[in-house]
């Protein structure tokens, strides 16, 4: 897909290259503990390695002469070239950083490209399993790919065969989890991976059947790639209400979401969370 001139997808390849490179001098220092450099523009402690990976993005970028407006998980918002307003790109140069630094084989690098600052302007994306070297990728009406192979998300509408991804990590539990007990009740395979737009991409090619983050403590930067990928593969990504997402391409900004696999999947799941108004 060629966007004001460039080639998007092939540009994203170059930038997680870039990022692979970059962070392999990482890998020899898990469990080592290491250093907060601050806090990042989405409100989590800054490593090194999630600074290497930054850079390699905006690097990459920078070499090839695009204009653009960085909106990242780490530095926030900049400006780079002459139009930044005609293309954004937004980041999580390491989702799962935690997974990286103990050595749990679970991260991956999220770069969404769009045209406007809203999710629904995202046209090109790519989400690499940093580990695994795998790479998924979707473009605008064209489709989502693992590694140049279309994939399509699975077709199983039955809780009890499935394998459901739920995000309970570290935050408000007293008030989601009891939301979630009647799906989790009825639901065979319950996992949390920890890196959330790779679990995304997971229900993309059908590895697992659902993705549940219903905390309202993920921030647009993690998903906003796996969105796309989900989008184009034919799952399904939606509130707790069934609304379509779309939100403000911010660092700040957080999310809410039910992703599963089907339309069958979705009903079932929607109708098993609790909405937040009972919690009271
Ligand atoms: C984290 C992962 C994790 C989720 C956290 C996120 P990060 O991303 O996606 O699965 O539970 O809420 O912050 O911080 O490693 O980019
Ligand atoms: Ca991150």
């Amino acid at each position: 897909m060629i966007e004001q001139g460039i080639d998007w997808p092939k540009l994203l390849i170059s930038c997680k290259n870039n990022v692979m490179e970059k962070v392999t001098p990482f890998l020899k220092m898990t469990k080592k503990p290491q250093p907060d450099l601050g806090i990042g523009a989405g409100g989590d402690p800054v490593k090194q390695v999630d600074l290497a990976a930054e850079t390699a993005i905006v690097g990459t970028l920078a070499t090839c002469g695009v204009s653009f407006t960085l909106i990242s998980e780490e530095s926030g918002e900049k400006t780079y070239g002459k139009k930044p307003s005609e293309c954004f790109v937004t980041t999580d140069p390491i989702d799962g950083t935690t997974n990286l630094l103990r050595g749990i084989s679970f991260y991956a690098t999220s770069i969404a490209v769009s045209k406007t600052r809203n999710l629904n302007g995202v046209f090109a994306a790519l989400v690499t399993d940093l580990f695994h070297g795998t790479t998924y990728s979707a473009q605008k009406g064209i489709g989502a790919h693992r590694d140049n192979k279309r994939i399509a998300p699975s077709q199983n509408a039955s809780l009890s065969d499935a394998v459901i991804g739920l995000d309970l990590n570290s935050y408000r539990v007293e008030r989601i989890a009891p939301r979630l007990t009647d799906l989790i009740g009825k639901t065979k395979h319950i996992r949390h991976l920890g890196a959330n737009a790779l679990e995304l991409c997971y229900v993309a090619d059908g590895t697992i059947d659902a993705f549940v983050d219903i905390r309202g403590k993920l921030r647009a930067t993690d998903i906003a790639a796996a969105w796309l990928i989900v989008q184009e593969a034919g799952a399904f990504m939606t509130t707790t209400d069934g609304k379509p997402l779309n939100f403000k391409l911010s660092p700040k900004q957080k999310v809410e979401f039910v992703a599963t696999a089907n339309d069958a999947m979705h009903e079932k799941i929607l109708s098993l969370i609790r909405p937040e108004k009972d919690m009271e």
